[in-house]
């Protein structure tokens, strides 16, 4: 059991697989935050990912999860906030990559393409790998945050 704290959300394409996650990490002793949407009825996916991606950049989580249909809109939204670096994924390999070469900090996947099961196989291998600390990984990550500040072409252009 563990008492990390964690952030999830989802559309209403992803509201479902939401609660039962919800109820699988609360069970594995994780403080979950839920950044909605909150019913099944249509909703605009960037407002939970906002809501998602305020509480990451406050410190209160380090990391968190967003499920849509296909995990890809949520995965555009908040790849728009600094600091946050979300990936999509539905495969076991590329969801330990993207921890330990890109420190990914938000899990995405998509609830019209995989099943609960393997959202519960991604999310335990997400949150058990950490990033590698080599050099050439950080530099590449602080490259990431660099075309993010605009910084990028004055540094190694
Ligand atoms: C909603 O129908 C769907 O477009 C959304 O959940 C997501 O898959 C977008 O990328």
């Amino acid at each position: 059991m563990n008492n990390k704290k964690l952030v999830i959300g989802s559309d209403h394409a992803g509201f479902e697989y939401k609660a039962k996650l919800i109820d699988y990490l609360t069970a594995k002793g994780y403080e979950m935050i839920d950044a909605g949407t909150y019913s099944a009825d249509s909703c605009d996916y960037p407002v939970p990912v906002h809501a998602l991606c305020k509480i990451i950049q406050s410190g209160e989580c380090a990391e968190g999860i967003l499920i849509c249909g296909t995990g890809i809109g949520v995965s555009m939204a908040a790849n728009k906030h600094h600091g946050i670096r979300a990936a999509v994924c539905s495969a076991k390999y590329s969801t330990e990559m993207t921890r330990l070469h890109n420190d990914a900090n938000v899990l995405c996947m998509g609830a019209r393409v995989i099943d609960f099961s393997l959202v519960c196989e991604l999310t335990d291998i997400f949150l058990s790998t950490d990033a590698l600390t080599e050099e050439r990984h950080l530099r590449r990550q602080q490259m990431i945050s660099d075309l993010e500040d605009g910084t990028f072409e004055e540094k190694y252009e």
